[in-house]
């Protein structure tokens, strides 16, 4: 299996957090993805964030193809995904690869569910049930995740040699 990489988006640093943990225990790389205008702000209503469609990134990863593993984070907006994560995902040819996404919302939501992973576009990957994650989450919770998922990775690869 090759390298492991921890991508996320995060406006207020839960997810950051979460990515910096994931990171620290699975011994991963770690890339923020960053609007190249920010957003949202304080005079943005949630609604308006998400309107915003493929919003422009402000730097590009240029060892994207080094990594077979993608760790794929952000905060739930509107019980969905950032439009800024479709823009990461459009940016590389995320083909051969496998992405497991977490996601951190704000509490126990009963409409926020796993099932809007299914609407991340990457072509030609792999892509692993995620997890939703409440901002209080422990070290110990994610890591444990983080492993478990990365079995389950290693065993799809090692499947298909
Ligand atoms: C535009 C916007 C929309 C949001 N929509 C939701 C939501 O639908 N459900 C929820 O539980 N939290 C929602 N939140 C709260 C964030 O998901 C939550 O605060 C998250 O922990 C923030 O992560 P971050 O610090 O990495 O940005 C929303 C926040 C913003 C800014």
């Amino acid at each position: 299996m090759g390298r492991k990489l921890v991508a996320y988006y995060s406006a207020t640093d839960n997810t950051a957090k979460l990515a910096e943990w994931l990171a620290d225990s699975l011994g991963a790389d770690i890339f923020g993805i960053e609007p190249a205008n920010p957003y949202p702000s304080p005079n943005d209503s949630e609604t308006d964030c998400q309107k915003v469609s493929h919003p422009e990134i402000r730097c590009r990863r240029d060892n994207m193809c080094e990594y077979s593993l993608i760790f794929l984070g952000f905060p739930i907006w509107q019980c969905s995904i950032p439009t800024i994560i479709h823009s990461f995902l459009e940016s590389y040819d995320m083909r051969d690869k496998t992405i497991i996404p977490f996601a951190v919302n704000e509490q126990e939501c009963p409409i926020c569910q796993t099932s809007m992973f299914k609407d991340l576009a990457c072509p030609g990957a792999a892509l692993l049930p995620g997890h939703i994650f409440s901002p209080d989450v422990q070290f110990q919770d994610i890591a444990i995740w983080g492993q478990c998922m990365n079995v389950q990775a290693e065993k799809i690869t090692s499947d298909t040699i």
